[in-house]
């Protein structure tokens, strides 16, 4: 039996296969280096960066719901200085693509951060995150805009000299307009969806659990909202898409990869099992060896409908 070939391309980059580990849930990659070879992955996305260190938001910023979680860091983060300092030069010695995740209060905040990533090696793509729920400033008050959401992508991808995946949120009418509007402002790659806003309440204190009384749903809940939106998403742009929301085993990254995305993202998923990103790139091999698929690419938008 020959080899699957499970390599795809986003923006010219070249992934051994379509797996990816979600911003925001795989730290800055060392902190799972000792639980499997990271290095076997399609690629990471660190934590989201911001120009300053971040607190995040106040405790509690995790809650468990049915079938999901909610979190609200509200992007805490040790700021641009640090990771280049502390955390770039164990990344760029790995040989799985890494893939930067930028946030700012700003379109010039965001400007400056794809700026201050250039020439640095050890980097493959920007991720943009234009749809965090957890912050007053920036993050989805951009991502929901279709408008704000090209200014922010036309004002980073005018400073990157790496190609640019844009982060959507699904918070929105129609997550088709904003998709499109950030591939006509230069986007390179879309990746969705964020989380979905939501909040829960302590009955016995009749507060809001979340310190910040609101946050992101992610996890398997909201998987079938994810793979519409990347179905429709992909019907609808020339870029990439590549597609998250509730992945936890191989049979959802292929839903995901017929419906549409050229590559996924593990999120939540990291944090009940921190070997599901490898589980599901085995996973992926076998199903492709077992039916004779001879290219993970080829299954890409294969969806009958
Ligand atoms: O609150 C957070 O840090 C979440 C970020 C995101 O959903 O992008």
């Amino acid at each position: 039996m020959t080899e699957a070939d499970l390599g795809v391309e986003i923006a010219g980059v070249k992934l051994k296969n379509p797996v990816i580990a979600a911003s925001g849930t795989f730290g800055y990659g060392e902190e799972y280096a000792g639980l499997f070879d990271i290095n076997s992955l399609g690629g990471l996305v660190v934590k989201g960066i911001s120009l300053k260190p971040r607190q995040g938001n106040p405790p509690p910023r995790i809650v468990e719901t049915p079938c999901g979680m909610l979190n609200s860091i509200g992007l805490a983060n040790i700021g641009l200085d640090a990771f280049v300092k502390e955390k770039l030069p164990y990344l760029s010695g790995l040989s799985t693509a890494v893939i930067v995740n930028i946030y700012g209060h700003s379109i010039k905040e965001y400007a400056e951060l794809a700026g201050a990533l250039k020439g640095l090696s050890g980097i493959s793509l920007i991720e943009v995150n234009i749809s965090c729920p957890n912050v007053e400033c920036g993050g989805m008050a951009f991502g929901t805009d279709p408008d704000m959401s090209a200014r922010v992508t036309d004002a980073v991808v005018s400073r990157a000299d790496l190609p640019v995946i844009v982060k959507l949120s699904p918070n929105v009418t129609d997550i088709r307009a904003v998709a499109r509007a950030v591939e006509k402002a230069g986007a390179s790659a879309v990746s969705l969806i964020n989380t979905l806003t939501g909040m829960a309440v302590d009955l016995g204190r009749r507060s809001p659990v979340l310190g910040n009384v609101i946050g992101g749903l992610s996890g398997p809940a909201i998987k079938p909202v994810a793979l519409y939106m990347v179905y429709q998403t992909a019907k609808s742009i020339g870029i990439p898409v590549i597609g998250m929301g509730g992945i936890v085993n191989y049979r959802d990254a292929l839903e995901f990869i017929i419906a549409g995305a050229s590559a996924v993202q593990i999120g939540t998923a990291n944090f009940i099992n921190p070997r599901a990103a490898v589980e599901v790139i085995e996973g992926i091999r076998q199903y492709c060896e077992t039916n004779a698929i001879a290219r993970i690419s080829d299954l890409t938008g294969s969806i009958r409908a």
